[in-house]
């Protein structure tokens, strides 16, 4: 049985939603991953040159639209006038960047549970932290859960100190000796950690410390087995409809 803390997320999470089927970070993608039956959702944040939230995994537009350049150079309107989605599938063509606030309400009504992941451009991490705190605060419900993490300590360390009641994650890749004191210094709840870095005595010490663990990228459901048999909490993916079917799970 599972705990229901307000941080509470599923074994299976969409990676930018369902970032197979559909353009990664945009509301199709989280629309595709509450089809497929996932019932948490990931996504990265970062802000405009007139400091409003948006989903954009990249400091630039270069990858994932028709645009080119720094995300934080351009206005959320000029944002908005390109097409995200035609670049991974004619399909999308079309398909726009989404605030945080179009995001969060489209989660909220699919029912999902948001790992909201801080990705400010660097030397950006203040205004980044300080608009999204602002947008939560607006539209976010106590009872919807929500877990944010980030890489950059300094965005961490801000929003613990702006939102103090909402549950952390510390990300990282590898996972540094020190991470006991990492999570401690920022308050963290979860260790979100990159899979080829996972083995089954950090699992073990992950809990025995009273922490989760929520592994990414996973898209192999042999892989993904052998995590959960260690005793891993949560998995981000690519594919949840892969997942849960190969894993049985409710997800
Ligand atoms: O939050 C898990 C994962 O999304 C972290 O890496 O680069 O995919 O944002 P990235
Ligand atoms: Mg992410």
């Amino acid at each position: 049985m599972s705990d229901h803390r307000p941080g509470y997320l599923p074994k299976i999470i969409a990676h930018r939603g369902a970032s197979k089927r559909a353009p990664e970070n945009t509301l199709a993608a989280i629309a595709e991953a509450a089809t497929l039956g996932a019932r948490a959702v990931e996504f990265d944040v970062t802000i405009s040159a007139d400091g409003v939230p948006v989903l954009m995994h990249d400091e630039t537009l270069n990858r994932c639209s028709d645009g080119q350049g720094p995300v934080i150079l351009k206005t959320l309107a000029e944002l908005q006038a390109l097409d995200a989605g035609g670049w991974f599938d004619v399909r999308f063509a079309g398909e726009r960047i989404p605030t945080l606030e179009q995001a969060l309400e489209l989660a909220a009504d699919r029912g999902f549970s948001v790992n909201l992941e801080l990705k400010p451009t660097l030397g950006w991490e203040a205004p980044t932290v300080s608009a999204i705190c602002d947008t939560l605060k607006n539209v976010w419900r106590a009872d919807m859960a929500l877990v944010v993490s980030s890489f950059n300590p300094l965005a961490l360390e801000q929003f613990a100190a702006e939102m103090p009641g909402v549950d952390l994650g510390y990300l990282c890749d590898a996972v540094p000796p020190d991470w006991r004191a990492r999570l401690a210094r920022f308050g963290c709840v979860n260790l979100h950690c990159y899979a080829p870095f996972v083995t089954p005595d950090l699992v073990r010490d992950v809990r025995a410390h009273g922490a989760r663990l929520h592994v990414f990228t996973v898209n192999d459901p042999d892989q993904a087995k052998d995590l959960f048999a260690w005793g891993v909490d949560a998995v981000f993916t690519d594919c949840p409809d892969v997942m849960l079917e190969a894993l049985d799970d409710e997800g």
